[in-house]
Protein backbone atom coordinates (compact mmCIF):
# COMPACT_ATOMS: atom_id res chain seq x y z
CA UNK A 1 0.00 0.00 0.00
CA UNK A 2 1.03 3.58 -0.57
CA UNK A 3 1.36 4.32 2.90
CA UNK A 4 1.30 8.63 2.02
CA UNK A 5 -2.44 9.06 1.18
CA UNK A 6 -2.91 7.17 4.68
CA UNK A 7 -4.13 9.55 7.38
CA UNK A 8 -1.53 9.04 9.88
CA UNK A 9 1.40 10.32 6.45
CA UNK A 10 -0.92 13.71 6.94
CA UNK A 11 -1.09 13.80 10.82
CA UNK A 12 3.18 13.36 10.95
CA UNK A 13 3.63 16.23 8.19
CA UNK A 14 1.32 18.26 11.02
CA UNK A 15 3.35 16.75 13.80
CA UNK A 16 6.57 17.63 12.12
CA UNK A 17 5.89 21.44 11.57
CA UNK A 18 4.12 21.58 15.32
CA UNK A 19 7.45 20.12 16.58
CA UNK A 20 10.09 22.70 14.33
CA UNK A 21 10.52 25.46 16.48
CA UNK A 22 11.24 23.86 19.42
CA UNK A 23 14.96 22.33 19.86
CA UNK A 24 16.62 19.38 20.64
CA UNK A 25 18.03 21.50 23.29
CA UNK A 26 14.92 22.92 24.49
CA UNK A 27 13.45 19.08 24.64
CA UNK A 28 16.55 18.03 26.91
CA UNK A 29 15.85 20.96 29.34
CA UNK A 30 12.12 20.97 29.57
CA UNK A 31 12.60 17.06 30.16
CA UNK A 32 15.23 15.18 32.22
CA UNK A 33 13.24 11.57 31.50
CA UNK A 34 13.97 12.18 27.54
CA UNK A 35 16.74 9.62 27.56
CA UNK A 36 14.97 6.92 29.63
CA UNK A 37 11.75 7.77 27.45
CA UNK A 38 13.65 7.43 23.69
CA UNK A 39 15.93 4.48 24.15
CA UNK A 40 16.20 0.56 24.11
CA UNK A 41 18.00 -1.91 25.63
CA UNK A 42 18.06 -5.41 24.35
CA UNK A 43 20.71 -8.15 24.55
CA UNK A 44 24.02 -5.76 25.84
CA UNK A 45 22.57 -3.18 23.16
CA UNK A 46 21.79 -0.18 24.07
CA UNK A 47 19.97 2.25 21.35
CA UNK A 48 19.69 5.48 22.42
CA UNK A 49 17.56 7.99 19.99
CA UNK A 50 16.79 10.87 22.19
CA UNK A 51 19.00 13.23 20.40
CA UNK A 52 16.79 12.74 17.36
CA UNK A 53 13.82 15.40 16.73
CA UNK A 54 11.00 13.03 17.86
CA UNK A 55 7.99 13.32 20.62
CA UNK A 56 6.19 10.75 22.23
CA UNK A 57 3.34 11.64 19.63
CA UNK A 58 5.87 11.22 16.68
CA UNK A 59 7.34 7.66 17.71
CA UNK A 60 3.74 6.93 18.42
CA UNK A 61 2.27 8.09 14.75
CA UNK A 62 5.63 6.20 13.15
CA UNK A 63 4.91 3.34 14.98
CA UNK A 64 0.73 3.23 13.64
CA UNK A 65 2.71 3.60 10.32
CA UNK A 66 4.45 0.05 11.04
CA UNK A 67 0.92 -1.04 11.60
CA UNK A 68 -0.62 0.38 8.48
CA UNK A 69 2.14 -0.88 6.29
CA UNK A 70 1.62 -4.23 7.85
CA UNK A 71 5.16 -5.12 8.21
CA UNK A 72 4.59 -8.10 10.40
CA UNK A 73 2.87 -9.96 7.78
CA UNK A 74 5.24 -9.02 5.22
CA UNK A 75 8.01 -10.69 7.77
CA UNK A 76 5.94 -13.72 7.76
CA UNK A 77 5.87 -14.06 3.80
CA UNK A 78 9.85 -13.72 4.23
CA UNK A 79 9.87 -16.48 6.53
CA UNK A 80 7.68 -18.89 4.25
CA UNK A 81 9.88 -18.26 1.75
CA UNK A 82 6.98 -16.19 -0.26
CA UNK A 83 8.75 -14.87 -3.41
CA UNK A 84 8.97 -11.49 -2.17
CA UNK A 85 12.00 -10.77 -4.66
CA UNK A 86 9.45 -10.47 -7.48
CA UNK A 87 11.20 -8.75 -10.48
CA UNK A 88 14.05 -11.60 -9.97
CA UNK A 89 11.28 -14.52 -8.85
CA UNK A 90 13.41 -15.56 -5.57
CA UNK A 91 12.83 -15.99 -2.23
CA UNK A 92 14.50 -13.64 0.75
CA UNK A 93 15.96 -15.86 2.87
CA UNK A 94 19.00 -15.03 4.36
CA UNK A 95 18.02 -15.54 7.75
CA UNK A 96 18.19 -19.42 6.75
CA UNK A 97 21.40 -19.45 6.31
CA UNK A 98 21.98 -18.36 10.60
CA UNK A 99 18.65 -20.67 11.32
CA UNK A 100 19.64 -23.21 14.38
CA UNK A 101 17.83 -26.24 14.83
CA UNK A 102 15.74 -29.19 12.83
CA UNK A 103 12.62 -26.98 11.89
CA UNK A 104 12.91 -26.77 8.26
CA UNK A 105 13.05 -23.83 6.21
CA UNK A 106 11.11 -23.97 2.85
CA UNK A 107 11.35 -22.87 -0.80
CA UNK A 108 8.91 -23.71 -3.52
CA UNK A 109 8.33 -26.54 -0.69
CA UNK A 110 11.37 -28.08 -0.37
CA UNK A 111 13.21 -27.90 3.10
CA UNK A 112 16.71 -25.54 2.42
CA UNK A 113 18.27 -26.85 5.49
CA UNK A 114 19.61 -29.58 4.81
CA UNK A 115 21.51 -28.01 1.78
CA UNK A 116 22.60 -25.27 4.55
CA UNK A 117 24.11 -27.80 7.29
CA UNK A 118 26.25 -29.30 4.43
CA UNK A 119 27.83 -26.47 3.28
CA UNK A 120 28.11 -25.76 6.75
CA UNK A 121 29.65 -28.75 7.53
CA UNK A 122 32.02 -28.14 4.67
CA UNK A 123 33.11 -24.87 5.57
CA UNK A 124 34.16 -26.18 9.00
CA UNK A 125 36.42 -28.86 7.76
CA UNK A 126 37.54 -26.52 5.60
CA UNK A 127 38.75 -23.98 8.01
CA UNK A 128 39.93 -27.20 10.02
CA UNK A 129 42.09 -28.70 7.04
CA UNK A 130 43.55 -25.01 6.36
CA UNK A 131 44.48 -24.32 10.27
CA UNK A 132 45.52 -27.77 11.14
CA UNK A 133 47.98 -27.03 7.98
CA UNK A 134 46.47 -30.52 6.51
CA UNK A 135 45.57 -28.87 3.37
CA UNK A 136 48.61 -27.54 1.81
CA UNK A 137 49.63 -25.89 -1.49
CA UNK A 138 50.98 -27.75 -4.85
CA UNK A 139 54.83 -27.88 -2.99
CA UNK A 140 53.95 -29.08 0.77
CA UNK A 141 54.34 -25.53 2.23
CA UNK A 142 51.03 -24.54 4.43
CA UNK A 143 48.53 -21.94 3.07
CA UNK A 144 49.53 -18.36 5.23
CA UNK A 145 47.72 -16.28 2.57
CA UNK A 146 43.78 -16.04 1.85
CA UNK A 147 43.17 -13.92 -1.35
CA UNK A 148 39.14 -13.31 -1.31
CA UNK A 149 38.70 -12.01 -4.82
CA UNK A 150 34.87 -11.13 -5.40
CA UNK A 151 33.00 -8.02 -5.59
CA UNK A 152 30.37 -6.20 -4.01
CA UNK A 153 27.86 -8.48 -1.86
CA UNK A 154 31.25 -11.09 -2.68
CA UNK A 155 34.09 -8.60 -1.10
CA UNK A 156 32.52 -6.12 0.85
CA UNK A 157 30.85 -8.29 3.64
CA UNK A 158 33.98 -10.85 4.93
CA UNK A 159 36.53 -7.49 4.00
CA UNK A 160 33.93 -5.76 6.74
CA UNK A 161 34.00 -8.64 9.31
CA UNK A 162 37.58 -9.89 8.82
CA UNK A 163 38.79 -6.58 9.81
CA UNK A 164 35.88 -5.45 12.61
CA UNK A 165 37.17 -9.21 14.19
CA UNK A 166 40.47 -8.45 13.95
CA UNK A 167 41.34 -9.03 17.48
CA UNK A 168 39.98 -12.79 16.78
CA UNK A 169 42.47 -13.23 14.09
CA UNK A 170 43.73 -17.12 13.91
CA UNK A 171 47.65 -16.48 13.99
CA UNK A 172 49.73 -17.06 10.95
CA UNK A 173 47.46 -16.73 8.56
CA UNK A 174 46.64 -13.25 6.61
CA UNK A 175 43.52 -12.92 4.84
CA UNK A 176 43.50 -10.34 1.92
CA UNK A 177 40.90 -9.06 -0.86
CA UNK A 178 41.35 -8.29 -4.08
CA UNK A 179 37.77 -6.65 -5.76
CA UNK A 180 38.56 -3.60 -8.30
CA UNK A 181 38.81 -4.34 -11.82
CA UNK A 182 42.32 -1.83 -12.19
CA UNK A 183 45.19 -4.32 -12.37
CA UNK A 184 46.40 -2.45 -8.71
CA UNK A 185 44.51 -3.97 -6.79
CA UNK A 186 45.44 -7.85 -7.56
CA UNK A 187 49.18 -6.44 -8.89
CA UNK A 188 49.74 -4.95 -5.09
CA UNK A 189 48.46 -7.92 -3.58
CA UNK A 190 50.14 -10.25 -5.37
CA UNK A 191 53.41 -8.48 -4.38
CA UNK A 192 52.54 -9.80 -0.89
CA UNK A 193 52.09 -13.28 -1.51
CA UNK A 194 54.30 -16.12 -2.21
CA UNK A 195 52.57 -18.50 -4.65
CA UNK A 196 53.68 -21.72 -2.52
CA UNK A 197 51.67 -20.52 0.13
CA UNK A 198 48.73 -18.80 -0.78
CA UNK A 199 45.46 -20.13 -1.46
CA UNK A 200 42.58 -17.94 -3.90
CA UNK A 201 38.99 -17.77 -2.71
CA UNK A 202 36.84 -16.96 -5.75
CA UNK A 203 33.48 -15.85 -4.72
CA UNK A 204 30.78 -14.55 -6.82
CA UNK A 205 27.21 -15.70 -6.91
CA UNK A 206 27.00 -15.29 -10.49
CA UNK A 207 30.47 -16.53 -11.60
CA UNK A 208 30.14 -14.22 -14.34
CA UNK A 209 31.17 -10.85 -13.02
CA UNK A 210 33.45 -8.83 -15.05
CA UNK A 211 35.93 -7.37 -12.33
CA UNK A 212 36.04 -11.56 -10.65
CA UNK A 213 36.71 -13.72 -13.71
CA UNK A 214 39.26 -11.11 -15.18
CA UNK A 215 40.87 -11.26 -11.68
CA UNK A 216 40.25 -14.80 -11.28
CA UNK A 217 41.87 -15.25 -14.90
CA UNK A 218 45.13 -13.23 -13.90
CA UNK A 219 45.51 -14.65 -9.91
CA UNK A 220 45.34 -18.43 -12.32
CA UNK A 221 47.72 -17.17 -14.57
CA UNK A 222 50.32 -15.68 -11.97
CA UNK A 223 50.18 -19.20 -9.88
CA UNK A 224 50.40 -21.57 -12.99
CA UNK A 225 53.62 -19.23 -14.08
CA UNK A 226 55.10 -20.16 -11.03
CA UNK A 227 54.06 -23.69 -9.89
CA UNK A 228 52.30 -25.05 -13.57
CA UNK A 229 48.94 -26.16 -14.15
CA UNK A 230 48.65 -28.91 -11.96
CA UNK A 231 49.11 -26.76 -8.75
CA UNK A 232 45.60 -25.05 -9.33
CA UNK A 233 43.25 -27.79 -7.67
CA UNK A 234 45.41 -26.83 -3.99
CA UNK A 235 45.45 -22.99 -4.46
CA UNK A 236 41.50 -22.08 -5.92
CA UNK A 237 38.68 -23.03 -4.71
CA UNK A 238 35.60 -21.03 -5.82
CA UNK A 239 31.70 -19.94 -3.75
CA UNK A 240 28.84 -19.65 -5.98
CA UNK A 241 25.34 -20.15 -7.10
CA UNK A 242 26.65 -21.44 -10.60
CA UNK A 243 28.69 -24.62 -10.06
CA UNK A 244 28.51 -25.27 -13.56
CA UNK A 245 30.86 -21.89 -14.29
CA UNK A 246 33.15 -22.76 -11.85
CA UNK A 247 34.00 -26.36 -13.08
CA UNK A 248 34.32 -24.13 -16.42
CA UNK A 249 36.85 -22.29 -15.38
CA UNK A 250 38.80 -25.01 -14.22
CA UNK A 251 38.12 -25.57 -10.45
CA UNK A 252 37.16 -29.01 -8.84
CA UNK A 253 33.87 -28.74 -8.28
CA UNK A 254 34.62 -30.50 -4.99
CA UNK A 255 36.73 -27.46 -3.90
CA UNK A 256 33.29 -25.27 -4.33
CA UNK A 257 30.77 -24.10 -1.61
CA UNK A 258 27.78 -23.71 -2.71
CA UNK A 259 25.00 -20.96 -1.96
CA UNK A 260 21.45 -20.46 -3.15
CA UNK A 261 19.94 -18.28 -5.78
CA UNK A 262 17.65 -17.08 -2.16
CA UNK A 263 20.51 -15.55 -1.08
CA UNK A 264 20.94 -11.93 -2.46
CA UNK A 265 24.64 -10.43 -2.67
CA UNK A 266 24.64 -7.85 -0.14
CA UNK A 267 22.81 -10.63 2.52
CA UNK A 268 25.45 -13.78 1.86
CA UNK A 269 27.87 -13.00 4.32
CA UNK A 270 26.34 -15.26 6.54
CA UNK A 271 26.21 -18.09 3.55
CA UNK A 272 29.92 -19.81 1.99
CA UNK A 273 30.67 -16.25 1.03
CA UNK A 274 31.45 -15.67 4.85
CA UNK A 275 34.33 -18.65 4.05
CA UNK A 276 37.23 -16.24 4.33
CA UNK A 277 35.77 -14.85 7.61
CA UNK A 278 35.43 -18.02 9.04
CA UNK A 279 39.08 -18.89 7.81
CA UNK A 280 40.49 -15.46 9.48
CA UNK A 281 38.46 -16.11 12.99
CA UNK A 282 38.38 -19.67 12.92
CA UNK A 283 34.87 -21.80 12.44
CA UNK A 284 34.05 -21.21 16.24
CA UNK A 285 34.06 -17.71 16.05
CA UNK A 286 31.97 -17.63 12.58
CA UNK A 287 29.30 -19.57 14.68
CA UNK A 288 29.20 -17.02 17.14
CA UNK A 289 28.71 -15.00 14.30
CA UNK A 290 25.95 -16.97 13.34
CA UNK A 291 24.24 -16.72 16.51
CA UNK A 292 23.95 -13.65 16.80
CA UNK A 293 22.44 -12.74 13.90
CA UNK A 294 19.77 -15.65 14.91
CA UNK A 295 19.27 -13.43 18.02
CA UNK A 296 18.57 -10.53 16.21
CA UNK A 297 16.31 -12.61 14.17
CA UNK A 298 14.09 -13.53 16.96
CA UNK A 299 14.29 -10.05 18.79
CA UNK A 300 13.00 -8.63 15.03
CA UNK A 301 10.17 -11.43 15.07
CA UNK A 302 9.24 -11.07 18.35
CA UNK A 303 9.97 -7.74 19.62
CA UNK A 304 6.82 -5.03 19.61
CA UNK A 305 7.78 -2.27 17.49
CA UNK A 306 8.16 0.34 20.36
CA UNK A 307 11.06 -2.30 21.52
CA UNK A 308 11.95 -3.06 18.18
CA UNK A 309 15.67 -2.12 17.05
CA UNK A 310 15.83 -3.08 13.45
CA UNK A 311 12.15 -1.09 13.36
CA UNK A 312 13.14 1.67 15.31
CA UNK A 313 15.76 2.52 12.98
CA UNK A 314 14.03 2.28 10.58
CA UNK A 315 11.20 4.79 11.61
CA UNK A 316 13.65 7.07 12.39
CA UNK A 317 15.41 6.83 9.06
CA UNK A 318 11.69 7.47 7.74
CA UNK A 319 11.10 9.88 9.72
CA UNK A 320 14.30 12.57 8.81
CA UNK A 321 14.31 11.61 5.12
CA UNK A 322 10.23 11.88 4.52
CA UNK A 323 9.17 14.13 7.06
CA UNK A 324 12.49 16.60 7.90
CA UNK A 325 13.90 16.40 3.94
CA UNK A 326 17.21 14.43 5.67
CA UNK A 327 19.53 13.79 2.34
CA UNK A 328 22.01 11.61 3.36
CA UNK A 329 22.97 10.38 6.81
CA UNK A 330 26.46 10.14 8.34
CA UNK A 331 27.33 6.54 9.99
CA UNK A 332 29.77 7.36 12.45
CA UNK A 333 31.62 4.12 14.30
CA UNK A 334 34.19 4.94 16.91
CA UNK A 335 35.95 2.00 16.19
CA UNK A 336 39.08 1.90 14.11
CA UNK A 337 37.98 -2.25 13.76
CA UNK A 338 34.44 -0.93 11.99
CA UNK A 339 35.87 1.37 9.50
CA UNK A 340 34.43 -0.29 6.72
CA UNK A 341 31.02 -0.40 8.40
CA UNK A 342 30.46 2.80 6.14
CA UNK A 343 31.31 1.03 2.91
CA UNK A 344 29.34 -2.28 3.73
CA UNK A 345 26.20 -0.51 4.72
CA UNK A 346 26.47 2.03 1.56
CA UNK A 347 25.50 -1.51 -0.97
CA UNK A 348 22.97 -2.93 2.05
CA UNK A 349 21.44 0.07 2.24
CA UNK A 350 21.35 2.21 -1.07
CA UNK A 351 21.72 -1.10 -3.15
CA UNK A 352 18.26 -2.21 -1.36
CA UNK A 353 16.49 0.80 -0.99
CA UNK A 354 17.85 3.31 -3.37
CA UNK A 355 14.90 2.65 -5.77
CA UNK A 356 12.17 5.22 -6.97
CA UNK A 357 9.50 2.64 -8.25
CA UNK A 358 7.21 0.39 -5.73
CA UNK A 359 6.52 -3.17 -6.23
CA UNK A 360 3.06 -2.21 -7.96
CA UNK A 361 5.46 -0.82 -10.61
CA UNK A 362 4.56 2.55 -10.02
CA UNK A 363 6.76 5.93 -8.83
CA UNK A 364 6.86 5.78 -5.03
CA UNK A 365 5.39 9.10 -3.74
CA UNK A 366 8.14 9.76 -1.25
CA UNK A 367 11.57 10.42 -0.56
CA UNK A 368 13.45 6.56 -0.13
CA UNK A 369 16.87 5.63 0.86
CA UNK A 370 19.62 8.44 2.03
CA UNK A 371 22.89 8.57 0.60
CA UNK A 372 25.06 7.37 3.52
CA UNK A 373 28.20 7.63 3.63
CA UNK A 374 30.94 7.90 7.01
CA UNK A 375 34.23 7.32 8.14
CA UNK A 376 35.62 5.88 12.01
CA UNK A 377 35.76 8.15 14.72
CA UNK A 378 37.87 9.81 15.68
CA UNK A 379 39.04 10.23 12.26
CA UNK A 380 36.24 11.88 10.88
CA UNK A 381 36.15 14.68 12.75
CA UNK A 382 39.41 16.58 11.33
CA UNK A 383 37.66 15.76 8.03
CA UNK A 384 34.25 16.83 7.49
CA UNK A 385 32.53 17.39 10.97
CA UNK A 386 32.91 20.95 10.17
CA UNK A 387 30.50 20.69 7.64
CA UNK A 388 28.16 18.69 10.30
CA UNK A 389 28.50 21.40 12.93
CA UNK A 390 28.38 24.34 10.38
CA UNK A 391 27.96 24.14 7.33
CA UNK A 392 23.77 24.46 7.62
CA UNK A 393 22.58 20.81 6.34
CA UNK A 394 20.52 18.84 7.79
CA UNK A 395 22.33 15.93 8.66
CA UNK A 396 21.41 13.13 10.78
CA UNK A 397 24.59 11.27 12.18
CA UNK A 398 24.58 7.85 13.54
CA UNK A 399 27.44 6.96 16.02
CA UNK A 400 28.33 4.07 17.27
CA UNK A 401 30.46 2.98 20.16
CA UNK A 402 31.61 0.14 22.05
CA UNK A 403 32.11 -0.26 25.60
CA UNK A 404 34.61 -2.46 26.15
CA UNK A 405 38.11 -2.19 23.58
CA UNK A 406 38.76 -4.82 21.59
CA UNK A 407 42.38 -3.65 21.42
CA UNK A 408 43.86 -2.55 25.15
CA UNK A 409 46.06 -0.08 24.84
CA UNK A 410 46.39 2.25 27.80
CA UNK A 411 44.59 5.74 27.55
CA UNK A 412 43.21 5.52 24.28
CA UNK A 413 39.45 4.07 24.92
CA UNK A 414 38.12 6.26 27.36
CA UNK A 415 39.43 9.53 25.10
CA UNK A 416 37.73 7.68 22.00
CA UNK A 417 34.30 7.34 23.80
CA UNK A 418 34.82 11.25 25.34
CA UNK A 419 34.83 12.54 21.63
CA UNK A 420 31.90 10.21 20.43
CA UNK A 421 29.52 11.78 23.11
CA UNK A 422 30.90 14.90 23.09
CA UNK A 423 30.28 15.13 19.22
CA UNK A 424 26.84 14.13 19.44
CA UNK A 425 26.02 16.50 22.71
CA UNK A 426 27.55 19.27 20.76
CA UNK A 427 25.37 18.58 17.70
CA UNK A 428 22.52 18.69 19.52
CA UNK A 429 23.36 21.46 21.58
CA UNK A 430 24.89 23.52 19.43
CA UNK A 431 26.28 27.06 20.38
CA UNK A 432 24.53 30.44 20.83
CA UNK A 433 25.49 33.94 19.83
CA UNK A 434 25.70 34.71 23.62
CA UNK A 435 27.32 31.50 24.42
CA UNK A 436 29.91 32.74 22.00
CA UNK A 437 30.32 36.13 22.86
CA UNK A 438 31.03 35.10 26.61
CA UNK A 439 34.30 33.22 25.50
CA UNK A 440 35.59 34.83 22.53
CA UNK A 441 35.46 38.53 21.27
CA UNK A 442 32.34 40.22 19.71
CA UNK A 443 34.48 39.81 16.21
CA UNK A 444 35.13 36.19 16.72
CA UNK A 445 31.79 35.31 18.60
CA UNK A 446 29.49 34.94 14.81
CA UNK A 447 31.94 32.45 13.64
CA UNK A 448 31.98 30.59 16.87
CA UNK A 449 27.81 30.03 16.40
CA UNK A 450 27.09 26.70 16.25
CA UNK A 451 23.12 26.02 15.15
CA UNK A 452 23.12 22.45 16.87
CA UNK A 453 19.54 20.76 16.51
CA UNK A 454 21.28 18.01 14.29
CA UNK A 455 19.63 14.97 15.30
CA UNK A 456 21.45 11.82 16.06
CA UNK A 457 21.33 8.28 17.69
CA UNK A 458 24.06 6.41 19.69
CA UNK A 459 24.28 2.94 19.32
CA UNK A 460 26.07 0.90 22.29
CA UNK A 461 27.44 -2.05 22.23
CA UNK A 462 28.86 -3.70 24.96
CA UNK A 463 31.96 -5.22 23.13
CA UNK A 464 32.94 -6.07 19.30
CA UNK A 465 33.21 -9.97 19.59
CA UNK A 466 31.91 -12.42 16.67
CA UNK A 467 28.06 -12.08 18.48
CA UNK A 468 27.97 -8.73 18.60
CA UNK A 469 28.88 -8.23 15.18
CA UNK A 470 26.37 -10.61 13.91
CA UNK A 471 23.85 -9.14 16.00
CA UNK A 472 24.86 -5.81 14.81
CA UNK A 473 24.85 -7.15 10.49
CA UNK A 474 21.57 -8.47 10.94
CA UNK A 475 20.14 -5.45 12.52
CA UNK A 476 20.41 -3.42 9.64
CA UNK A 477 19.59 -6.18 7.55
CA UNK A 478 16.03 -5.67 9.06
CA UNK A 479 16.26 -2.16 8.96
CA UNK A 480 16.55 -2.83 5.20
CA UNK A 481 13.61 -4.66 5.13
CA UNK A 482 11.04 -2.70 7.09
CA UNK A 483 12.13 0.40 5.12
CA UNK A 484 11.44 -1.52 2.52
CA UNK A 485 7.92 -2.76 3.55
CA UNK A 486 7.47 1.06 4.55
CA UNK A 487 7.97 2.62 1.14
CA UNK A 488 6.38 -0.69 -1.04
CA UNK A 489 10.12 -1.34 -2.25
CA UNK A 490 11.45 -4.66 -3.72
CA UNK A 491 14.35 -4.07 -1.24
CA UNK A 492 16.29 -7.45 -2.80
CA UNK A 493 16.46 -6.42 -6.66
CA UNK A 494 19.24 -3.78 -8.25
CA UNK A 495 18.45 -3.28 -11.24
CA UNK A 496 20.23 0.10 -11.43
CA UNK A 497 23.79 -1.40 -11.93
CA UNK A 498 22.93 -3.25 -14.81
CA UNK A 499 23.06 -0.25 -17.23
CA UNK A 500 26.28 0.90 -17.01
CA UNK A 501 27.67 -2.58 -17.32
CA UNK A 502 25.91 -3.10 -20.64
CA UNK A 503 26.87 -0.05 -22.09
CA UNK A 504 30.57 -1.11 -20.83
CA UNK A 505 30.43 -4.07 -22.77
CA UNK A 506 29.50 -1.97 -25.12
CA UNK A 507 32.22 0.64 -25.28
CA UNK A 508 35.12 -2.37 -24.64
CA UNK A 509 35.86 -2.94 -28.35
CA UNK A 510 35.98 0.71 -29.23
CA UNK A 511 38.69 1.32 -26.44
CA UNK A 512 40.57 -1.88 -27.74
CA UNK A 513 39.97 -0.05 -31.28
CA UNK A 514 38.73 -2.97 -32.86
CA UNK A 515 35.46 -0.58 -33.62
CA UNK A 516 34.40 2.74 -34.77
CA UNK A 517 33.46 5.50 -32.21
CA UNK A 518 30.32 5.96 -34.76
CA UNK A 519 27.36 6.70 -33.02
CA UNK A 520 28.64 7.71 -29.71
CA UNK A 521 27.87 11.28 -28.13
CA UNK A 522 30.98 13.82 -28.32
CA UNK A 523 32.22 13.67 -24.93
CA UNK A 524 32.77 9.49 -24.77
CA UNK A 525 34.21 9.41 -28.27
CA UNK A 526 36.25 12.72 -27.15
CA UNK A 527 37.53 10.30 -24.16
CA UNK A 528 37.82 7.05 -26.02
CA UNK A 529 39.71 8.80 -28.48
CA UNK A 530 42.42 10.47 -25.70
CA UNK A 531 42.78 7.06 -24.43
CA UNK A 532 43.42 5.10 -27.63
CA UNK A 533 46.86 4.05 -28.47
CA UNK A 534 46.70 4.68 -32.75
O1 LIG B 1 26.58 -4.65 -7.71
C1 LIG B 1 25.76 -5.54 -8.38
C2 LIG B 1 25.94 -6.94 -7.88
O2 LIG B 1 25.07 -7.77 -8.55
C3 LIG B 1 25.76 -7.05 -6.36
O3 LIG B 1 24.44 -7.15 -5.98
C4 LIG B 1 26.60 -8.23 -6.06
O4 LIG B 1 26.89 -8.29 -4.70
C5 LIG B 1 27.81 -7.95 -6.92
O5 LIG B 1 27.27 -7.41 -8.11
C6 LIG B 1 28.69 -9.14 -7.20
O6 LIG B 1 28.01 -10.16 -7.90
P1 LIG B 1 28.56 -11.63 -7.95
O7 LIG B 1 28.64 -12.14 -6.58
O8 LIG B 1 27.57 -12.38 -8.80
O9 LIG B 1 29.92 -11.61 -8.60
Amino acid sequence: MNLTSHPTWAALRQLAQAAAPTTLREQFAADAGRFDRFSVRHDGLLLDYSKQRVTTEIMAGLHALWAAADVPTQIERMRAGDTINQTEGRAVLHIALRHAGFDPIKVGGVDVMPDVRGVLEKMQWFCDEIHQQRWRGATGEPIRRIVNIGIGGSDLGPKMAAQALAAHQVPGLRVLFVSNLDGAHLATTLAECNPAETLFVIASKTFTTQETMQNAASARAWLVAALGEAAVARHFVAVSTNLDAVAKFGIDPANAFEFWDWVGGRFSLWSAIGLPLALAIGFDNFKRFLAGGRAMDAHFFKAPVEQNLPATLALLELWNADFLGAETRALLPYSQSLELLPRYLQQLEMESNGKRVGRDGLAVTCATAPVVWGEAGTNGQHAFYQLIHQGGRLIPCEFIGVIEPDFTLPGHHEKLLAHCFAQSEALMRGKTLAEAQAETTAELAPYKVFPGNQPSTTLLLPHLDPYTLGQLIALYEHKVFTLGALWNLNSFDQWGVEYGKQLASRLLPIIEGKSATTGLDSSTAGLIAACRKE
